[in-house]
């Protein structure tokens, strides 16, 4: 398939290149699909030069939270791998890690064959998958050592919420943990206490209050808290490493100070959404159901201790949990929240935003930017240093990116298969200029260069040998 790229070698010149650690002028150069020199005024010639002076030059985003075509309330996610991929390139996001769905009573396999049905020959950019475990039992215990040491598949989800569709319970999480910890791979988990929310929805919806804000008011704070305890404890019990998603508010960060004193090993992501925005927008009447997901928006005083978080090492991504739904799609709830489609519409604007609203405000510096974006999924995720850095050696996975360029978002202009944005009219500092992936340009002058089928598959290493 990827005969119709040509093995082009590539030079990058003056760029100011940030990564985790680093921040200095330089010139790389790039053959194949790998960074084979970085260095000063190099004198090497290559086939095309680009001129990054003024510019920065930072590894490809990894957004480690996205659902494609995932079959959910009703319906599918309205990007799939060939879209989803497709916009998350136009925002400097050269990998993404999607969650496979088993389906209960089905097998893993199963699960991992109709995923590879949608993704295969149709992503234009890099991913790999999270394999969600939604029935834990003997059959599927005997899965989890294939899908780490064959597949390359080395995290595992687990939902403690979505009761009757997703949600497993705590003897099967306990038992999870267990044969996940003795493979070498990693739990994560959507952690809200799936029984307390259900026991809302049905208290509002008796009640007739059946508009956005009561999904809001149905996934209280205490909800996250108590379940994030919960799955700290059970990690700490059973030594698995745990990775929280989408994780929102003071009480649930709270939990994970206490298993870091601990000395656990619990990774915490946030989602762009929840630094930025918040729960006033369910005030809205039915246009709040553009920000219908799980867990909520929530308070300004939560923002605040997440961006803390960040800053302390508390918080180590910064993902999307894009799942974007059709307007018309939303409407499914017009008359009753809980038929909301849960998600919104990210993967185009992550590395954006978070420039804009985190590292142009003052909130994080630039070396943190590119950890919490693109380094740190790398590592929990078990794909450090082809990904997620620049170094010799490393994918040649690269965002020129203006810091000073100011543009807006808008739906009119996004290249997310979604008839609204999340962010319509928001002005950005800040943009994505030119994205190589694998030493191709990928986005250039505002356009797509690759097609689909370009995205690979990466195989990821046992998080043991990483974290
Ligand atoms: O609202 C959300 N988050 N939708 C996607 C599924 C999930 O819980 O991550
Ligand atoms: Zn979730
Ligand atoms: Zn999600």
């Amino acid at each position: 398939m990827v005969t119709k790229y040509n093995n082009m070698s590539i030079l990058i010149k003056n760029g100011r290149v940030i990564t985790a650690t680093d921040d200095y002028i330089a010139d790389i150069f790039i053959e194949g699909e790998t960074i084979s020199a970085i260095g000063k005024n190099l004198n090497i010639k290559a086939d095309k030069e680009i001129d990054a002076a003024g510019k920065l030059v930072m590894p490809g985003g990894i957004d480690p939270h996205v659902h494609l075509d995932m079959p959910f309330m009703g319906t599918y996610s309205s990007d799939n791998y060939e879209t989803g991929t497709r916009a998350a390139l136009y925002g400097g996001t050269t990998m993404v890690i999607d969650f496979i769905l088993q389906k209960q009573g089905n097998s893993l396999q199963a699960a991992l064959d109709e995923w590879n049905g949608r993704a295969t020959g149709n992503a234009v950019g890099d991913y790999s998958f999270h394999m969600a475990v939604t029935d834990f039992n003997e059959h599927t215990r005997k899965e989890i050592k294939h899908m780490i040491e064959e597949e390359g598949i080395t995290s595992f989800k687990t939902f403690m919420a979505y009761k009757g569709a997703l949600m497993i319970d705590d003897r099967q999480m306990i038992g999870l943990m267990e044969e996940v910890k003795k493979n070498g791979g990693l739990i994560n988990v959507h952690a809200t206490n799936g029984d307390m929310i259900d026991y809302l929805i049905q208290k509002h919806r008796e009640e007739g209050k059946l508009s956005p804000l009561y999904h809001y008011l149905s996934q209280p704070e205490v909800t996250e808290a108590e379940a994030s305890e919960r799955f700290v404890d059970m990690a700490n019990y059973t030594h698995c490493p745990g990775y929280i998603v989408h994780l929102t508010c003071e009480g649930a960060l709270n939990a994970v100070r206490n298993a870091t004193k601990r000395n656990q090993k619990i990774f915490v992501e946030t989602c762009i959404q929840y630094l930025i925005l918040d729960a006033s927008l369910y005030e809205k009447d039915f246009e709040g159901a553009k920000w219908v997901m799980s867990p909520p928006l929530r308070e300004k005083k939560d923002q605040e201790t997440l961006w803390a978080g960040i800053n302390q090492g508390l918080v180590n991504v910064v993902a999307t949990d894009h799942c974007p739904f059709m307007w018309e799609q939303k409407l499914m709830g017009k008359d009753d929240f809980s038929k909301i489609p849960n998600g919104h519409p990210a993967i185009e604007n992550r590395m954006e935003l978070l420039f804009s609203e985190g590292v142009n405000k003052g909130k994080i510096t630039l070396n943190k930017y590119v950890e919490v974006a693109c380094t740190n999924p790398a590592k929990i995720f078990g794909m450090f240093p082809k990904k997620g850095t620049i170094a010799i050696g490393s994918d040649a996975d690269i965002v020129i990116f203006d810091p000073n360029e100011k543009h807006s978002l808008s739906a009119a202009t996004h290249h997310m298969n979604v008839d609204y944005s999340g962010y319509e009219g928001w002005e950005l500092t800040g943009k994505v200029k030119t994205v190589l992936l694998r030493g191709q340009v990928a986005i250039d002058n505002n356009t797509c260069l690759l097609e689909k089928g370009y995205g690979k598959f990466i195989k990821r290493n046992k998080v043991s040998q990483v974290i």
